[in-house]
């Protein structure tokens, strides 16, 4: 009656786990596969950058101090790095030292070895990025909303910082950083750490000082305006875009509220958001203090702040609790989307909550269609992939409706206490799921036999698919939107169709369930009456071109065009390019456009679309 935990533990590869013993599982640090580096021998603990951005070249230069805990004395510092110039070592006790940069892998980059003397407590390595340097994204002017001054940001999630950074980048190792960044005059440099103003030499200073994931150290700098949100939060943009941004993020001080209200207090410090140029490839970026975010979630109407509540639940679940590896990686996202639908519940109510459950769970439906059964499991073997190979709906909404089926068994408030002690006892660490699951059985579990016995721990995180208790999730605004498909596949006009007072969530909703085939002249008629493709709300826009490109409908192209032009958030280039490339002349118009695209999007978006539409074979 108890759990199947202790049957499913012994068959983890993991020797740490073959007992029911927390600590010893806790002892053993799970390997992380997709970096070099050796903690367990000699650990970075803390970082301390000293840069100047040179935009005309397109690279940082400088220094880096890494400070050092050698369990191992007579073992090398082993780093990550890709595509770095290395243009010097000298460690603490003095004098240079010798490193090896070894050949790159084209996954994981260069391990960089560098020899210690026996007093050495820390090294500073001089180096400059490259072009190589994937986590920096260079903006031209006129990539900006204002067109007059570059921009820069970095994304290092997954396994991207060790090319801007040479140090351990895993996320089970922590770090604390303070940095130095010398900017052009009159533009504003912002990172995910405390904001020290600038020195007497005009560089920005910043300081994290709680341990955070590589992943998370970021930096942003162009023409930024801040504006203040509440006593705690803000947001920082463009001058052009920052009135608008202000407005739209209205409710951010209240989610943190709620947010504390759940899970217990918000740990650091200030919530700030800063709104990047559209060819950021994500909708957002959790990174710690300072949430980096597409402009695309200013609709206007506050209808896609559910992206604030996210990424600022991330700052428990991610950022606060962090997976010790990529395989872990459900561990950040599946807690987040639960932690941002319980925030979207409290903020605006449980009928917008549903509406947003019952579409992202269509979304996992339609994407398990498509996904291999490896990446259909939440606890993934990423053995020979790269991190991103794992990226789908599943982390995120098969996570998230695991939580929600053990909430549904235990109730709410058995299952909000378990939380609470699981983001406080594991403050500030990294896990891996298989401490998860000793916490689990241990703090609720053991509890709740009845439960225990229900929940299928080995369909839900070792099994490819949807179990078939998934939690489901009944809208009544969703359920109007079908109705008037229905009427209107039924010869009905649009434009008698009851659409008065529809939300974005239900204009995505009704999108998503027309006819799959339609006839240029019906996609005339729902054009000309709600006026899809002048939408300024991207998801509606999106999933409009999406459903254009499907049946070739010309009266959309050249916004199609120019929506691939301006915007780089993956996720909206991912289902238009993959639509255009299913037709020959559809695919000819693809490769045209993202051949002037492509020098526009972040490293991220055209590693999946060079893939996508097979750019560089033969064209
Ligand atoms: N941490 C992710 C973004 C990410 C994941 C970057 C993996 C690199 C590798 C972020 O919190 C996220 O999930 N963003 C979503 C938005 C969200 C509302 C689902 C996005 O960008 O679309
Ligand atoms: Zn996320």
């Amino acid at each position: 009656m108890r759990s199947l935990l202790p049957a499913l533990l012994a068959l983890l590869p993991l020797a740490s786990c073959t007992s029911m013993n927390s600590h010893h599982a806790a002892a053993e640090p799970a390997r992380d596969l997709h970096s070099f580096g050796e903690p367990a021998r000699v650990r970075v603990r803390h970082v301390s950058l000293d840069l100047e951005l040179d935009f005309a070249r397109r690279c940082a230069a400088g220094s880096v101090r890494l400070d050092l805990e050698r369990t191992d004395r007579s073992a090398p510092l082993v780093l990550d790095s890709e595509s770095l110039e290395i243009l010097g070592v000298v460690g603490s006790a003095g004098g240079t030292r010798a490193h090896r940069l070894a050949g790159r892998d084209p996954a994981l980059g260069s391990r960089l070895e560098i020899e210690l003397a026996p007093g050495d407590t820390s090294v500073t390595i001089r180096y400059r990025t490259t072009a190589g340097a994937q986590a920096m994204q260079w903006l031209e002017p006129e990539q900006t909303s204002g067109g007059r001054r570059p921009f820069l940001f970095t994304q290092g999630q997954s396994i991207l910082t060790r090319s801007w950074i040479p140090l351990q980048d895993s996320p089970g190792v922590r770090v604390t950083y303070e940095a130095t960044v010398r900017a052009p005059q009159g533009l504003v440099a912002v990172m995910s750490a405390e904001q020290l103003g600038r020195d007497e030499r005009g560089a920005w200073r910043f300081r994290m000082s709680e341990p955070i994931p590589p992943y998370l150290i970021a930096l942003a700098c162009g023409d930024l305006e801040f504006r203040e949100l509440s006593a705690r939060t803000g947001v920082w943009a463009e001058p052009g875009i920052v009135e608008g941004a202000r407005d739209e993020l209205v409710d951010t001080e209240n989610m943190v509220q709620q947010a504390e209200a759940l899970f217990g207090a918000y740990r650091w410090g200030r919530y700030d958001l800063v709104i990047l140029p559209p060819s950021f490839p994500f909708g957002g970026m959790e990174n710690p203090r300072l949430t980096f975010a597409t402009p695309t979630i200013l609709a206007g109407d506050r209808s896609l702040v559910g992206l604030v509540a996210h990424e600022l639940a991330h700052s428990w679940s991610g950022n606060l609790v962090t997976n010790a590896t990529w395989r872990d990686f459900w561990l950040n996202e599946g807690f987040t989307v639960y932690f941002e639908q319980r925030i979207m519940e409290r903020v605006f109510g449980a009928e917008r909550s549903a509406m947003e459950k019952v579409l992202a769970r269509r979304d996992l439906e339609l994407e398990l269609a498509e996904l291999a059964p490896w990446q259909q499991v939440l606890h993934c073997d990423l053995a020979g992939h790269h991190p991103d190979d794992g990226f789908s709906a599943v982390p995120y909404e098969k996570g998230a409706l695991f939580l929600r089926r053990i909430e549904q068994l235990v109730g709410r408030d058995e299952f909000d206490r378990f939380l609470r002690a699981w983001f406080d006892g594991h403050a500030f660490e990294s896990v891996t799921t298989e401490e998860f699951l000793v916490s689990l059985d241990r703090d609720l579990l053991a509890r709740h036999p009845d439960a225990a016995g229900q929940l299928d721990l080995q369909a839900w995180l070792y099994a490819p698919g949807l179990p078939a208790d998934a939690p489901r999730t009944e809208s009544t605004l969703l359920a109007a939107v079908d109705r008037e498909v229905g009427r209107w596949s039924l010869s009905t006009p649009a434009s008698e169709l009851d659409t008065r007072g529809w939300v974005t969530q239900q204009w995505l909703r009704f999108l998503d369930t027309l006819p799959d085939e339609l006839r240029v002249t019906q996609l005339a008629e729902l054009d000309r009456t709600f006026r899809f493709t002048q939408s300024g709300n991207s998801e509606i826009l999106c999933a409009w071109l999406v459903i254009c490109a499907h049946n070739r409908y010309g009266a959309a192209d050249k916004a199609t065009a120019e929506f691939l032009l301006r915007v780089g958030r993956r996720k909206f280039l991912k289902p238009i390019y993959a639509e255009l490339a299913k037709t020959p002349e559809g695919l000819r118009r693809a490769k045209e456009i993202y051949a002037l695209a492509r020098p526009r999007y972040h490293a991220v978006a055209t590693r999946t679309l060079d893939e996508l539409l097979q750019w560089g074979h033969a064209r």
